[in-house]
This record gives C-alpha cells, sequence and structure tokens, in this order.
C-alpha cells in the first residue's frame, strides 16, 4: 500500500468511518502552522483549512498535502467555503487581528470581535458538535466574546490561554536549572497577555518545588529576583520574537495540537487553558487561564491549586484587566 498516496488511503475512500476531524480557521501563519503540526504528529485524520482567501488556503493545504507521504496517516484539505468544516470534531479559531510591533493583545479585541460575529454563526452551523478552541488575540476577550456568540456550552468554547506561556516559563526553568523542560511542574495563569503571572508557590521540579530547588547552573539561586526575570522574559516573548520576525507562529502551533490531542484522545489532560470561571477564588464571569482538565467533552474541572496572597491578587488584577475589555465591547 506504501505505493498508494496517502491521501487516496487516508480518506473515505474504503468508506470507513473518518476517525478524527480538526478544522482550521483562518490560513495565516499560525493556521498553516498548526495545519501542518497536526499532520506532523498525526494528531488527526482529517485536517480542514478554512479561509475567505481562497488562493491563500488552497496554496497553504497543498503545500503541507504534497509532503503527507512522510507523516502518519492523513489527509488536509483547503477551501474559501465553511461547509469544508462541516462535522469537525475540534474547530480552531485562528482568525483574528494581527498583533503588530509593539502593540498589545488587548488592543485587537474590536477587530478580533467583529471577525467572529460574523465567523461563529456560520461555524456553529455546520459543525453544532464540535469542541471549539479559540486562538486569536486578546484570546481571553475572544473567548469571553465567543461564548455569548455562539450560545455554546462553557465546557465546549475555551481557549489556548497560557498553553504557550506556561510552555515558555517551563522552557527557561528548564534551562536555568539544567533539567528536562517536561519535569518542570508550573503554570502561567490569569490573561494570555501582560497581567499574566506564574503560579510559583506550587510550582515543582521532579518530586521538588521550586521553589526549594536551590542553585541553578550558573549557581545563584531561583530567588524572587531570578524568578521575577524569568517571568518578564516570558511575558515579554511575543513583542520580541513579532519585532523580529512579524508573528508567532512555531510555538503557539505546537501547543494548541496539544490541547487538540488532548480533546481528541479524551486524555484529561492538565492545561493551562482560558475558560469561563465562576467563583473560583472569587473570581466569576471572566474568562482567563487556570490549570484545568481537558478531554473530549472539552474544559472540565478547573484545578484550584494552594496560592499565596500575592498570587491570588495577581489572578483577581487579570481578571479585571480582561473583564474591562470585554466590557468596552459590550461583553
Ligand atoms: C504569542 C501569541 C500567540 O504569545 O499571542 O506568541
Amino acid at each position: 500500500s506504501d505505493e498508494v498516496g496517502r491521501d487516496e488511503l487516508a480518506g473515505d475512500s474504503r468508506g470507513e468511518r473518518r476517525s478524527s476531524k480538526v478544522a482550521i480557521v483562518g490560513a495565516g501563519a499560525v493556521g498553516s502552522t498548526l495545519a501542518y503540526a497536526c499532520l506532523l504528529r498525526g494528531a488527526a485524520r482529517e485536517v480542514v483549512l478554512f479561509d475567505r482567501n481562497r488562493d491563500k488556503v488552497e496554496a497553504e493545504a497543498m503545500d503541507i498535502a504534497h509532503g503527507i507521504q512522510f507523516t502518519p496517516m492523513g489527509s488536509v484539505r483547503g477551501s474559501d467555503d465553511v461547509a469544508i468544516c462541516a462535522d469537525a470534531d475540534v474547530v480552531v479559531i485562528t482568525a483574528g487581528a494581527k498583533q503588530k510591533p509593539g502593540q498589545s493583545r488587548l488592543d485587537l479585541a474590536g477587530a478580533t470581535i467583529d471577525i467572529m460575529r460574523d465567523l461563529l454563526p456560520r461555524l456553529v452551523a455546520v459543525a453544532p458538535d464540535a469542541v471549539y478552541v479559540m486562538v486569536a488575540n486578546p484570546v481571553d476577550v475572544a473567548t469571553y466574546a465567543g461564548l455569548k456568540i455562539s450560545g455554546l456550552p462553557q465546557n465546549q468554547f475555551f481557549g489556548s490561554g497560557t498553553v504557550l506561556d506556561t510552555s515558555r516559563l517551563r522552557y527557561l526553568v528548564a534551562r536555568a536549572c539544567g533539567v528536562a523542560v517536561q519535569s518542570v511542574h508550573a503554570y502561567m495563569a490569569g490573561e494570555h497577555g501582560d497581567s499574566e503571572l506564574p503560579l510559583w508557590s506550587s510550582a515543582m521540579i521532579g518530586a521538588v518545588p521550586l521553589l526549594q530547588w536551590g542553585p541553578t547552573r550558573d549557581g545563584r539561586m531561583l530567588d524572587e529576583e531570578v524568578r521575577a526575570a524569568i517571568a518578564a522574559e516570558v511575558v515579554g516573548s511575543a513583542y520580541k520574537i513579532i519585532a523580529g520576525k512579524g508573528a508567532t507562529n512555531y510555538a503557539v502551533g505546537l501547543a494548541v495540537v496539544r490541547i487538540i490531542e488532548a480533546v481528541l484522545r479524551d486524555e484529561h489532560r492538565v492545561l493551562s487553558v482560558s475558560s469561563l470561571l465562576e467563583d473560583y477564588l472569587e473570581i466569576s464571569d471572566v474568562c482567563m487561564s487556570v490549570p484545568s482538565v481537558v478531554g473530549r467533552d472539552g474544559v472540565g474541572r478547573r484545578l484550584v491549586p494552594v496560592v499565596t496572597e500575592s498570587e491570588r491578587h495577581g489572578l483577581r488584577r487579570s481578571a479585571e484587566e480582561i473583564r474591562a475589555v470585554a466590557r468596552q465591547f459590550g461583553f
């Protein structure tokens, strides 16, 4: 069967029920990188790209499809017709305003909300049972607005939130401490943006609380000053990358594939996704990121780690930042 092209086998040519379908809305840098990462990791049997720019979306899909001989079983298609998203298991929304150098994510709210007012009703009409993952920024405001516009239950519509920031934090801590990034269990929480904060007091490196780790590779203690520098580097990452190359796409693509896999494989994996919080440490009626269980039904239990008073204050402040912008646009 190696002689037969993957796409001939991957589709429904043998009439078997397709195993999983991911629809990616937006074929820009993030959306097309996400489609590529999905195929590379074999995250879904069928990946479709939807964008209003027909030439662009067809070209991105074709460029990926030409390489699927080298990936796990899968297929990829692109179209400017929303019908291509029909019956998707997961719909990922990357279409939104693009952050310009020096611009904050919250500045993009109006443009992204306008796009969603147009897109969401059409998407829900063809994929009413999908789990929706918002990626477009400002992702927390967009997730809250998307929940209201779509009318979907709060478990079925959430945002990528600080999953990417958590990955940045773990990378920097792992590098400082000389351990594998997979052994760093720490979360960025709150806004995917300037007011996010690391939950240091619950962080672990292997079986050791991070705050008791001891000297880093350069001999310095992982003290408040070193931790503050790491947190600042996480918050500043996107600005630095956007200034250098115009956009971020690789790490956010990998972060969102991780979310997709947790949904499609019903992993019940703890990820810092952005979802509607109700009475979470006295925070309600806002979408923001806390460690949460993600599986087939979308977002479930929001975990409440032990937090210091300062972390509790930081979470509350982040919620207020997000809510203030959402209110400006009538949500
Ligand atoms: C970033 C974009 C995805 O943080 O907001 O890279």
